[in-house]
């Protein structure tokens, strides 16, 4: 293959998707749609890649990034104006370019490839990339002549009747020579039913030009599919998520219920590693190998190192160290890492905190901006008070560490090594190396106190008789101070 360059038209709202962020942006698997687009073309080893942008050119730039060259359309006029807008970008450059609609989410680089390939094996001045649609719906319909060769491509919004009942359709993935393509943009007028320039229209001003143009059918329907409406974005979810569990489960993934798994594209996940139904990986989560996930596990930008166990859990943008576990039932907010075989068990949230080596929160806990050194115990209904109403404060845990059940350690605090914090305290300073902290209201027993209240009640209610009367609401609030 000799080189080309890619121009990728990304500037259009997308009427039809309703939103107020630029239809390329919506995401399937948890990537931006155009980023689908930039790996085609990647990988189809384009030498240049420029990208149109308009409609929310500013994060449609950001998802871009060094991926692309931008150039801005500010008024989207048509298909065939965001190209024009990009021959500024390339100068006198007179070789192959591809076209390849922003929203063309299934293009795989191999098919672009063998496009581009068979272009310039050809010598062509165009070539198009079409399929046939059980559904043509919406799609710019090729209109060929009697001996087949195509003559025109007809925007669905201006066919006739006939035109309309043709299955061929216009892909919006071209090859065209770059001379060419420019040359027959300057023809290209807006008197069409939506007032654009449409791409479409160079087609057949080449063919007037007597300049050869070739339509390649897809080898695959799909890689020629658009996506304009939210029903169309929830179908392509549908089958790049299949894909994505397919790779997954060829790799060495056990997915016990692939229909309820939820993987974004992004994601990897290493080998024997076993995850349970009711599942979602999401963003750039990675997860090691032989690890259990699930099932109900939300996992956000999280890494996961092997052999650990996850579940019924949310964790977002957290590291989970080899042989840790976590849930059932834990919220990891982000900044939680969590060393090896630590262990966060039912009802406890962590948030901005290191729990260190072996160490266990195993139930009804708050940990906040804790720092929990090795082997350390933490009781259950253990809370930081890390937040004083206007700022943060840390807690420090050290190695060997135990603090007893429902203690609130009042941050900032420092807890010493191998310290122990007696059960309920209120611990509002720091408790030395060796120490126990013990922080809470001294017990007192009343011998007799039971029996005493009894008499008292009997009394009251005058009958003389000994023993448990019934219980009445009143009663049981009825208890004083002696
Ligand atoms: C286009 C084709 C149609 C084809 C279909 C395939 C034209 C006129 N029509 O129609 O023949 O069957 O794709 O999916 O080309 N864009 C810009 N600037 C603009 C307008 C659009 O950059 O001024 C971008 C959009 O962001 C989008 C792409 O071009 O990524 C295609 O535009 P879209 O509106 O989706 O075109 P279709 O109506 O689907
Ligand atoms: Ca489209």
């Amino acid at each position: 293959m000799e080189e080309f360059v890619a121009i990728v038209l990304a500037a259009g709202l997308g009427t039809r998707m309703k939103s107020r962020i630029p239809k390329v942006m919506h995401e399937i698997c948890g990537r931006p749609m155009v980023s689908y687009v930039l790996d085609a073309v990647e990988a189809a080893g384009a030498t240049r890649v420029i990208v149109v942008v308009g409609h929310g050119a500013d994060l449609v730039k950001q998802a871009v990034g060094s991926r692309g060259e931008c150039v801005l359309q500010a008024e989207q006029l048509g298909t065939g104006h965001a190209v024009m807008k990009a021959e500024s970008v390339l100068g006198d450059y007179d070789g192959t370019v591809a076209v390849v609609a922003g929203d063309a989410a299934f293009l795989s680089g191999d098919d672009l490839a063998a496009l581009v390939d068979g272009h310039q094996e050809s010598g062509a001045a165009a070539t198009v990339l079409s399929a046939v649609l059980d559904d043509p719906t919406g799609y710019g319909r090729i209109i060929r002549g009697t001996q087949g060769e195509i003559v025109r491509i007809v925007e669905e919004k201006d066919a006739s009747p006939e035109e309309a009942a043709i299955t061929e359709v216009n892909s919006s993935i071209y090859c065209f020579s770059a001379r060419s393509l420019f040359d027959a943009l300057r023809d290209v007028a807006p008197d069409n039913a939506q007032g654009e320039y449409y791409l479409t229209d160079v087609i057949g001003i080449m063919i007037g030009r007597g300049l050869r143009v070739r339509v390649v059918r897809a080898r695959d329907p799909l890689s020629a599919r658009g996506i304009n409406t939210r029903v169309q974005l929830a179908e392509a979810e549908r089958i790049l998520r299949d894909r994505v569990r397919e790779r997954l489960m060829l790799s060495g993934v056990t997915l016990i219920d692939p229909p309820s798994t939820f993987i974004d594209a992004d994601v990897t996940v290493g080998r024997d590693t076993v995850i349970l139904p009711f599942t979602f990986l999401q963003g750039k989560t990675a997860i090691g190998e032989g690890c259990t996930i699930g099932p109900f596990v939300r996992m956000v930008d999280t890494q996961v190192a092997d052999g650990a166990s996850v579940s019924n859990a949310v964790v977002v943008e957290s590291t989970i160290g080899p042989g840790a576990t976590v849930g059932p039932y834990s919220f990891l907010r982000p900044g939680t890492v969590l060393e090896e075989r630590a262990k966060v068990g039912t009802f406890v949230e962590v948030k901005k905190s290191t729990i260190g080596k072996g160490s266990k929160v195993p139930h009804q806990t708050y940990l906040g901006d804790a720092t929990v050194g090795e082997g350390v115990n933490i009781g259950a209904g253990t809370i930081t008070c890390n937040y004083d109403g206007w700022q943060k404060h840390p807690t420090i845990i050290e190695d060997g560490v135990f603090i007893g059940s429902n203690s609130n350690l009042v941050a900032p605090v420092k807890v010493g090594k191998g310290a122990y914090v007696a059960a309920g305290s209120t611990i509002t300073r720091d408790v030395p190396e060796g120490a126990l902290g013990i922080a809470r209201g001294i017990q007192k027993e009343i011998p007799g106190w039971v029996q005493r209240r009894l008499e008292r009640r009997n009394k009251a209610e005058g009958h003389g008789g000994k023993g448990h009367g019934g219980h009445s609401s009143k009663e049981s609030g009825g208890l004083r101070n002696e």
